[in-house]
């Protein structure tokens, strides 16, 4: 793939991917393209590269066999490690966060914990949930985004490391609105993971506190 070809903007740097918006085929779409890190011999970091651009695009692809909203992959350019998918027109929930009333907030954290348990019954785990990586359409859909590093499991641990991060993003990124939000997202999570297998569905939350402690734990010795 020429990438001249296409319109593309650069929209964003990760610490492995350029994102560019651009179009393919009319469609308004995201590049996401894994560079080159000098650092890495060149045979290796192609390797890398190749296999982190084609793990992402098949969590986007299997994850959003379970009905939550997932970008669309258009192609995989193995080639240029660059994913093409579906340009998702909205705002980040980090930008818009402060500005909802607490209903909102609640009705789109309750919404987002169902579609993480939905993720995770189906042994997807997200990696990375933070509200840098939910965007809400003018429609208020919520897309799911970001599968860099995304891991297939069925442990209650890691599902509940998922979920742990998730509340230090909160605690730290959006303070004063924490409580409202991780309360919201852990009762739609439990509404809908409970429909699954109950005793499961307890052991991950509780596990949670569990990991907090071993966190808090690490951080005092730290300390000394
Ligand atoms: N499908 C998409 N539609 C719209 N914006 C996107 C899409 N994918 C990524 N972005 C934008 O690019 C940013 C970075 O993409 P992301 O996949 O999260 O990369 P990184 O791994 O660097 O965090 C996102 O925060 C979002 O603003
Ligand atoms: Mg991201």
């Amino acid at each position: 793939m020429n990438s001249d070809i296409y319109r593309e903007k650069l929209i964003h740097k990760g610490a492995e991917a350029n994102l560019y918006y651009g179009q393919w085929f009319n469609k308004k779409v995201i590049f996401k393209r894994r560079v080159p890190k000098r650092y890495r011999l060149e045979e290796l970091d192609k390797r890398i590269r190749t296999e982190r651009t084609l793990n992402e695009a098949r969590a986007l692809i299997r994850a959003k066999n379970y009905g939550v909203n997932i970008p669309q992959v258009y192609e995989i350019d193995v080639q240029n490690s660059t994913i093409v998918m579906k340009y998702i027109e909205g705002e980040k929930l980090k930008k818009i966060l402060r500005t909802l009333d607490n209903n909102k907030k609640e009705e789109y954290f309750k919404k987002i914990g169902r579609d993480i348990a939905i993720l995770h019954k189906n042994g997807h785990i997200h990696g990375d949930i933070t509200t840098s990586n939910l965007i809400i359409t003018q429609n208020e859909d919520i897309f799911i985004i970001d599968f860099g590093l995304h891991e297939n499991s069925d442990k209650i641990e890691d599902k509940s490391v998922d979920l742990h991060l998730f509340k230090r993003v909160l605690i730290s990124s959006h303070g004063k609105d924490y409580e409202v939000c991780f309360n919201a997202f852990i009762q739609g999570y439990i509404s809908e993971c409970e429909k699954e297998n109950k005793n499961e569905c307890n052991l991950i939350i509780k596990n949670i506190n569990a990991i907090e402690t071993r966190g808090r734990y690490v951080k005092s010795e730290d300390r000394l």
